[in-house]
């Protein structure tokens, strides 16, 4: 959470900056703010509300200089206000942060801060810490600041008398910093990155780097000079910006087809799933005696599928566990779980801690990830990336349909490492999956027909979303999904279930949206949407195009999903939510990429 950036070099800063942090905000939006440091002394201008806020700012006070911090912030410690917004300033210290200083109280304490600080936030504490270790080394103050902190943090520092550096330290919170050409750039990630190269590297855990005009340079905590990894960025540059679409999330939508096939093709050989270049051993596969899946959100419905394929077809038990859960309920892993961690960013700390956590206790680690190089792949002992390119809307949409497809071939590998389908099974499975991108544009084809039926739910107070099994698990997610975008209260209800108490509160006013796709389920399925019918509810109905409806029925609103193999219609009958909840949303008139009180990166437990 929160997007940081600091630059130095030959360029003018506050553009540099104010540009980095628009692509950035989608880590957070209470608050921003830059810093530049420069021969007059360190110039600050922030304020609460979106970067353009901060740009109408800036245009009205016309910063200059070519060295900077900014910060586009989620707010933790202390509410949503100018003097809490970053950077935080104390003495000749200049800092952003992202992450959360735990011992910010004893700290405070400790250095007699109290009555000096203007902020409610624990990362002015950090720069008061800061100042008081300044004796004119910048590494010495910042490695006995780092020893005092407990917490998580990615810190940009600047020194008043250091000028044109910028010296950044963490630990979990992400930072990556990058040459521009003209000089030096950091970033929380690298999407800020892309514009000036493809060129970049994670700051290790507690190394100091330090960014000057005409370079980077690298410490560990003993001060010893340490070699620089660097990485490549291998997304498509082209898809980081809106692609000629109103929102992110209409284009990321969008892009699926494509980046389901970018994910599943390289992992495919002679019609078989591949993860040789994941270097994953079969045994990994085959020796485990149950699963454990840990993600949060979006990613932990994309568990929920993978449980019931693993469970339906390789018979062995799977629990999908959500990882701000998983420490406190005293988790019973050993060597004989596979721990699968699934996380977009990669950097989702509830995720990152429960899989070190899996780790400690032995187990064997798989995660999927779609940020390369993030903290939780470089957690896990094999890793499956996800080649859903940037996903900058903070609902996630084609990352969760790229963790399915890896769920997908993950299962199929694992059949195929424990002997239990024949050579005709494995190929027609693999046939449907190689299926599912140009069954999604029949689906992307229809989208008008989609938003007309959104209209169903636009006005409504609550809705509910019923159906059973691999049904009830899409629409976990396609709940989520409406109400972060379009702030309706919605609930997904396994149909079964509503009977025994939520049936209560179906009346007239509460449309439901029913999925029925499982054709072992459909007549039990079909029975509950006629109980709610029953109550006065619209039922807006996603069913295979193939199914018969019967006549005599009220089935006023009806959606008809192309047909796959039963365990593959999660993926059309996904996208179809997808989009309601984004029609839901563009028809409210909201900001559909930025929902209130939500972050895409949630690196705060
Ligand atoms: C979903 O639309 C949300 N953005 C959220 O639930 C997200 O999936 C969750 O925070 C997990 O994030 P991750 O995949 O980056 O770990």
């Amino acid at each position: 959470m929160c997007g940081i950036i600091g630059y130095t070099g030959k360029s003018h800063a506050e553009k540099i900056m104010l540009d980095a942090l628009e692509l950035l905000e989608y880590r957070g939006y209470d608050s921003a703010g830059i810093a530049l440091l420069h021969q007059g002394g360190t110039e600050i201008l922030k304020c609460t509300g979106r970067v353009k806020d901060l740009r109408n700012l800036c245009a009205l006070k016309k910063p200059e200089g070519f060295c900077g911090i900014g910060h586009t912030r989620w707010a933790t410690h202390g509410g949503v206000c100018d003097a809490n917004a970053h950077p935080h300033r104390f003495g000749r210290i200049t800092l952003i942060h992202n992450g959360i200083i735990e011992n910010y109280r004893e700290l405070t304490e400790k250095y007699a801060l109290e009555g000096h600080l203007r902020s409610e936030t624990d990362s002015e504490v950090v720069a008061a810490v800061v100042e008081h270790f300044y004796a004119g080394d910048p590494y010495s103050a910042i490695r006995r600041t780092v020893l005092k902190l407990k917490g998580t943090f990615a810190l940009a520092i600047m020194f008043d008398d250091q000028p044109g550096k910028i010296y950044a330290v963490r630990n979990v919170s992400p930072i990556v910093a990058a040459l521009t050409g003209d000089g030096a750039i950091l970033s929380s990630d690298v999407a800020a990155i892309v514009p000036f190269t493809t060129d970049y590297f994670v700051v290790p855990e507690f190394h100091v780097a330090c960014l000057k005009p005409d370079g980077i340079e690298l410490y560990d905590l003993s001060g010893d000079q340490a070699k620089i990894d660097w990485l490549k960025v291998d997304w498509d540059v082209s898809r980081s910006g809106k692609g000629g679409y109103p929102f992110y999330m209409e284009k990321e939508i969008m892009e699926q087809p494509e980046v389901i096939r970018e994910t599943i093709q390289p992992r495919i050989r002679d019609g078989r799933p591949d993860f040789s270049q994941e270097q994953i051993p079969d045994e990994i596969l085959s020796g485990c005696r149950r699963i454990c899946v840990i993600a949060c959100g979006t990613a932990m419905h994309a568990g929920l599928v993978g449980k019931s394929l693993i469970q339906a077809m390789i018979g062995i038990h799977v629990d999908v566990v959500m990882a701000s859960e998983f420490m406190y309920n005293d988790p019973v892993v050993d060597k004989n779980t596979l721990v699968i961690a699934i996380s977009q960013s990669g950097e989702t700390i509830d995720t990152l801690e429960a899989l070190k956590f899996a780790r400690k206790c032995g187990s064997p680690s798989i995660s999927i990830v779609n940020v390369k190089g993030a903290s939780i792949a470089r957690a896990s002992e094999y890793v499956i990336y996800t080649n859903a390119g940037p996903e900058i809307a903070v609902a996630s949409t084609k990352a969760y349909t790229t963790q399915l497809a890896v769920l997908y071939l993950l299962t199929a590998r694992m059949a195929m490492a424990r002997g239990l389908w024949s050579d005709e099974k494995l190929s027609d499975f693999m046939k449907e999956l190689q299926r599912v991108p140009e069954v999604l544009e029949r689906v992307l084809e229809t989208k008008e027909e989609i938003h007309r039926l959104s209209g169903t739910i636009l006005n409504a107070r609550d809705v509910f979303m019923i159906g059973r099994g691999l049904d009830y698990s899409i629409l976990l997610e396609g709940s989520l999904k409406l109400k972060e975008v379009s702030y309706i209260h919605s609930e997904a209800h396994a149909s079964g279930e509503l009977k025994h108490g939520t049936i209560a509160l179906i009346t007239e006013d509460t449309p439901v949206i029913a999925v029925v796709t499982q054709e072992k389920l459909k007549s039990k399925e079909l029975s509950n949407i006629r109980e709610v019918q029953s109550r006065g509810a619209r039922v807006l109905l996603l069913i295979k195009e193939n199914e018969t409806l019967d006549e005599g029925e009220k089935w006023s609103c009806v959606y008809r999903l192309p047909k796959m193999e039963d365990p593959f219609m999660v993926m059309p009958a996904s996208v179809v939510l997808q989009l309601i909840a984004y029609y839901v949303s563009l028809d409210k008139g909201l900001d559909v990429d930025k929902p209130r009180n939500l972050a895409k990166v949630v690196t705060v437990e």
